[in-house]
């Protein structure tokens, strides 16, 4: 791969980067937008093209093509580029699980660029012999072993777009979304495990699968993992097994246009209903493949260990697409960072000699509250670089991360990015820029933020606005699976160029940039929630609430949480007739659970005679969340329709 950067004149020509495409993304800041553009050119060259492409980018904002006449197939840069060079035989994959009783009797695995290939291959044989095309859906409900990857992959080789469900969703939550995606087949496990647990798969899946909206349905394919017994549907179910016995492989990869929909991964927004992001083939891999080089500043020695399962946009990502694009090693954990033992990480990382740990502030903390001893019984020195994502990391556990996991050796990359932007966004970069203890520094090459006044002016330095991209970028998502207006409205009518008026993609994130520029990102300013690193709308939790028969009306918020960066806090009003009572509570929490996943379950249910609205009927939040933050409710409430909702949530306590 070549990192230099192109002098913008050669870009131009090469590109065919003309003053049409200059001014379609602005009239000003032209030179920026060429070098920009040049970088963007540069990285597309990483990937293996089938056809290359003519013009870099077709920007109608919000609409944007990237790579414009090229085709590819994901798995031909991720694969089998790889097979011509010594990498054939390097190790892609290395597993290692919580060991199951009854389940595999080993419980690591390790397969090379060309053992993947060939797995790949094979189960797009399976996937084919099932009735999979290009174009169709394939959903994946899948522990974390090298069967989600392989899956993965077999998709991209067909041209199919994977859907992947985190494996802690609900059959209600998988049954959404198996239905909104219309999905033809679904690839599960008998099970997964965690902490010693079974987690049931196979049975959630047939519960989803019993409702006649995912009559789309065809085939499942079950993973044995587990090996505990499962039932089978006759004409539906296979063994994984079994049909990669007979599979026929599909060694020819199908060449799809570079804004092909790779895969669609849902994830929460201020509505009930969970969105399905649509990421492409072109811009999206040249997104991850080079920023994974850049910000774990890859060496082919590297063994890489992102923690996310591939159930969430890191896991797809930053364990799949971008580092198999660079022909990294990489680490896959399946089951819980403290079971059988507390120093269960750190072991891992010892015996496995990681040298790059992608993971999360929440994990940090909770290793943090467990006490150093557990990392310090560890010989931790093949670690040289160290990542943080999906929240705002604190100083305090920045430092810890950085003294007493990376023995005050390591550069940590505090990563900011979103389901939405593919890939990653601002970070500093190692080597080359200063980091802050908090901070994601600097917007990486090729990419425009800027923190901005509801009018669209740059805030002043330390003053905290919204934060925007202001141009396009290649794996920028490219729209809602099946509700283009939905992107639209979510997006990119919130913010525009106060100069020229063109829509600018809102985050939804608040931050600053200090006065070195460097850039804070404070959390969401809309109403979604970060738990332990996982997005929740609060709508779609109070959704769940109000299906409950005692249940009429509930409102949701974050409160700041020691560890888990956020916690949920419900207030419900209850129908007449109903008493509020410590069973109610737990079967409110269980509700949840039922409706969207154990891990949205509300940390704390609170009673209210009426919830406080405007007088248009909007429920007031912010009064809402001081009171689940500080007990009370300070500030104005003038706007208030009801004083006596708020007096009787304050004398609760
Ligand atoms: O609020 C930001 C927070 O996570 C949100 C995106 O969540 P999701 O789409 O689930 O993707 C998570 C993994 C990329 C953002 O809007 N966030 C993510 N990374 C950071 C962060 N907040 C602060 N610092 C970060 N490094």
């Amino acid at each position: 791969m070549n990192d230099r950067f192109p002098p913008p004149a050669r870009f131009a020509q090469r590109a065919r980067v003309n003053a049409d495409t200059a001014e379609a993304l602005g009239l000003h800041g032209l030179h920026d937008d060429i070098r920009r553009l040049a970088y963007w050119s540069e990285a597309a060259d990483a990937l293996v093209w089938r056809t290359r492409w003519h013009t870099l980018v077709d920007w109608q904002p919000p609409r944007s093509k990237w790579f414009v006449g090229g085709t590819l197939n994901a798995t031909e840069t991720c694969l089998d580029q790889h097979l011509h060079t010594w990498r054939r035989n390097k190790a892609a994959l290395i597993w290692e699980g919580e060991p199951m009783q009854g389940g595999r009797p080993q419980d690591t695995r390790t397969l090379t660029y060309q053992q993947l290939f060939d797995e790949v291959v094979r189960f797009a044989g399976v996937l084919r012999s099932l009735g999979v095309q290009t174009g169709d859906r394939v959903c994946l409900y899948m522990p974390l072993v090298p069967e989600a990857v392989i899956a993965m992959l077999a998709c991209a080789r067909l041209g199919a777009t994977h859907s992947v469900v985190f494996g802690g969703f609900s059959a209600e939550a998988l049954r959404d979304r198996i239905h909104d995606a219309g999905c033809k087949v679904v690839v599960t496990a008998d099970g997964g495990a965690r902490k010693g647990q079974v987690v049931h798969l196979k049975d959630t899946v047939d519960a989803a699968l019993a409702d006649p909206r995912t009559g789309c349905v065809q085939k499942v394919v079950v993973v044995r993992r587990t090996g505990h017994a499962v039932a089978m549907t006759a004409g539906r179910d296979v063994w994984w097994d079994d049909a990669m016995a007979q599979a026929r492989p599909v060694t020819e990869a199908v060449a799809v246009d570079a804004e092909h929909p790779l895969f669609i991964l849902y994830t929460s927004g201020t509505t009930g209903k969970p969105k399905g992001v649509v990421h492409s083939t072109g811009g999206y891999l040249t997104g991850v493949a080079r920023s994974y080089r850049f910000v774990f500043d890859h060496k082919d020695e590297d063994i890489f260990w992102c923690s996310a399962d591939v159930g969430w946009v890191t896991g797809h990502s930053y364990v799949v697409y971008g580092p198999l694009a660079n022909g990294a090693t990489v680490f896959l954990y399946e089951g819980a960072p403290v079971y059988p033992a507390p120093d269960r990480f750190w072991d891992i990382i010892e015996r496995n000699r990681i040298s790059v740990l992608y993971t999360a502030p929440t994990a940090i903390r909770t290793f943090m509250r467990l006490g150093d001893h557990h990392v310090r019984a560890h010989d931790l020195s093949s670690l040289r670089l160290l990542g943080s994502v999906g929240e705002p990391i604190n100083p305090e556990a920045w430092r810890w991360y950085h003294d007493v996991v990376g023995g005050g050796r390591c550069p940590i990359v505090d990563t900011w990015w979103q389901t939405e932007t593919g890939s990653i966004m601002a970070s500093p970069l190692p080597g080359l820029t200063t980091a802050k203890p908090g901070s994601c520094m600097h917007p990486l090459p090729g990419v425009d933020l800027a923190v901005v006044r509801p009018d669209g002016h740059e805030c002043a330095p330390d003053e905290q606005g919204l934060l925007v991209s202001r141009r396009p970028w290649p794996s920028m998502m490219r729209t809602v699976w099946g509700d283009d207006e939905r992107f639209r409205q979510t997006y990119w009518v919130q913010l525009k160029d106060p100069v020229t008026g063109a829509p600018w993609y809102f985050t939804g994130d608040g931050a600053r940039r200090d006065k070195d520029g460097a850039l804070w990102v404070i959390g969401r300013v809309d109403d979604v929630v970060n738990v332990s690193g996982h997005r929740l709308g609060t709508a779609e939790v109070e959704s769940a609430l109000v299906l409950h028969k005692a249940v009429a009306e509930a409102a949701v918020v974050g409160r700041p949480d020691d560890v888990k960066g956020q916690g949920i806090v419900a207030f419900v009003t209850l129908k007449a007739n109903q008493t509020p009572t410590e069973a109610l509570k737990k079967e409110l929490m269980a509700q949840v659970a039922a409706e969207i996943g154990s891990f949205a379950r509300p940390d704390d249910v609170r009673w209210a005679n009426a919830l406080p609205k405007t007088r248009s009927g909007k429920i007031m939040r912010r009064l809402l969340r001081e009171l689940a933050t500080k007990g009370r409710v300070e500030g104005d409430m003038t706007s208030l329709e009801d004083f006596s909702a708020i007096a009787a949530l304050q004398s609760e306590d």
